[in-house]
């Protein structure tokens, strides 16, 4: 569900016309619905009551500081991968002892940075990584709280640039040898193993693989502990899905998901820890973008937007569907049409949608990408010297813009020229 809808023939964000945003910023853009984003935090939290839990929103999927600091002001925790999401995630005013550090790469510098401004864990994954973590606490005369990221070898049913927990992706360290690893992790002096971390992959539509992981982790959590680790939070990752469509089946719920956890685990007496970001954020954004031309080709029409590839990469780089629709309702019965939807860059992979059936449309109409508050404005790039769009945000009958659109002076003079050219 989300507050996206049509009223009075007109589309609406909460209680905002779409219209009234673009006369105002301009198109494209992003909108985002602080109802919207509010309900699936609490989603989440509520599907995990009873337990000793934190929800650490992925701000992988939206690092807008104005949506960090929504969530964060709800008890949402972090979860961050980088020294820029770290630092996102504090400017926001999100405590340090919320925040959950992952990522396969982390650098010293990212673990010097984390080590002094405050965090929850890092969530480690390999055995190099390890030691420097612990060279680095030490040297400042810290400990560093870890979990171990296991890849449990579960094939997540996904697609397959965005499936993580198999034998064979670079993530984790393999569920065979967590044991030796765990023993390696005790005996390093600048680390306090606290617990286990465990992420699959991301638009899981089915329960069975988490639950085919977790339980790897619930036998894992007793193994260890039999050992001597004293494991206390469990880290289960994201990666619940989203319905794209209106059509396709739904994907489980928070609710459900919840209670798949507290089968598998609630017996361990663990803290859990998760990191949805798409469930969150995906269906709380529109990108909004307006048709330039109508263009008839040799056996087809096109619909060229003044959005592109640039603005939202989902479609050419995962062949992603998105629903687009029009901003003005259309009539009843109106007789749809096959259009192929491109943007204006010059390749042809800036399509986003082909022979995608819509009312008939013609130059000056606005149309709104669904659920592309995920893993749209982050993935954002200026090829094509295109300015980042703007991020506006919606709250009842308020809406503000949350990142401006840049100017060409802006673009321009991020470079420099050599006094020697
Ligand atoms: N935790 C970890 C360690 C992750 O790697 C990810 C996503 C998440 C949490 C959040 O997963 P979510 O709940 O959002 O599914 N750009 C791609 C998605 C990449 C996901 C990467 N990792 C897309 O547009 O589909």
């Amino acid at each position: 569900m989300d507050h996206f809808l049509y009223r009075d023939g007109a589309l609406y964000a909460e209680d905002v016309a779409i219209s009234e945003i673009a006369a105002a910023v301009g198109t494209p853009f992003y909108v985002y619905s602080t109802a919207t984003l509010t309900r699936h935090f609490r989603l989440f939290d509520e599907a995990l009551a009873g337990m000793d839990h934190l929800v650490c929103f992925a701000m992988k999927s939206n690092s807008n500081q104005a949506v960090l600091k929504l969530l964060g002001d709800l008890g949402a925790g972090m979860d961050v991968v980088s020294g820029g999401e770290y630092a996102r995630a504090k400017a926001a005013g999100v405590p340090g002892d919320r925040i959950v550090f992952s990522g396969v790469g982390k650098t010293r510098a990212e673990m010097d940075m984390a080590l002094k401004g405050g965090i929850r864990q890092f969530n480690v994954e390999s055995e190099p990584e390890m030691m420097v973590l612990s060279e680095a606490a030490l040297a400042l005369g810290t400990v560093a709280p870890i979990t171990i990221r296991v890849n449990p070898d579960v094939d997540a049913k996904t697609h397959e640039k965005i499936s993580t927990g198999k034998k064979g992706d670079k993530f984790g360290i393999p569920i065979s040898r967590a044991r030796e690893v765990y023993a390696l992790a005790a005996s390093l002096k600048g680390l306090e193993v606290i617990g286990i971390d465990v992420h699959i992959g991301s638009q899981l539509t089915q329960l069975e693989p988490f639950e085919l992981a977790y339980k790897k982790v619930a036998e894992l959590t007793k193994q260890l502990r039999a050992e001597g680790h004293n494991i206390r939070r469990l880290d289960l990752g994201g990666g619940l899905g989203i319905p794209y469509t209106r059509s396709n089946d739904a994907p489980p719920l928070p609710s459900q998901y919840g209670q798949m956890v507290r089968q598998t685990l609630g017996d361990l007496g663990c803290e859990i820890e998760i990191e949805p970001g798409r469930l969150i954020s995906g269906n709380a954004g529109l990108m909004v973008s307006k048709v330039i031309y109508v263009k008839s080709g040799e056996d087809r029409d096109f619909l060229i937007l003044d959005g592109a590839m640039n603005d939202l990469v989902r479609p050419a780089m995962y062949g992603a569907h998105h629903d687009i629709v029009p901003v003005i309702e259309p009539a009843a019965g109106t007789e749809q049409h096959p259009y192929d939807i491109v943007g204006p860059i010059c390749e042809s992979g800036d399509t986003f949608a082909k022979a995608r059936t819509m009312p008939p449309l013609q130059s000056g109409d606005l149309v709104a990408f669904r659920s592309a508050g995920a893993y749209g404005a982050v993935m954002s790039s200026e090829y094509n010297s295109r300015p980042l769009i703007p991020e506006v945000l919606v709250n009842g009958d308020q809406f503000a813009v949350i990142r401006a659109r840049p100017t060409f002076d802006d673009l321009i003079n991020r470079d420099t020229i050599p006094e020697w050219l």
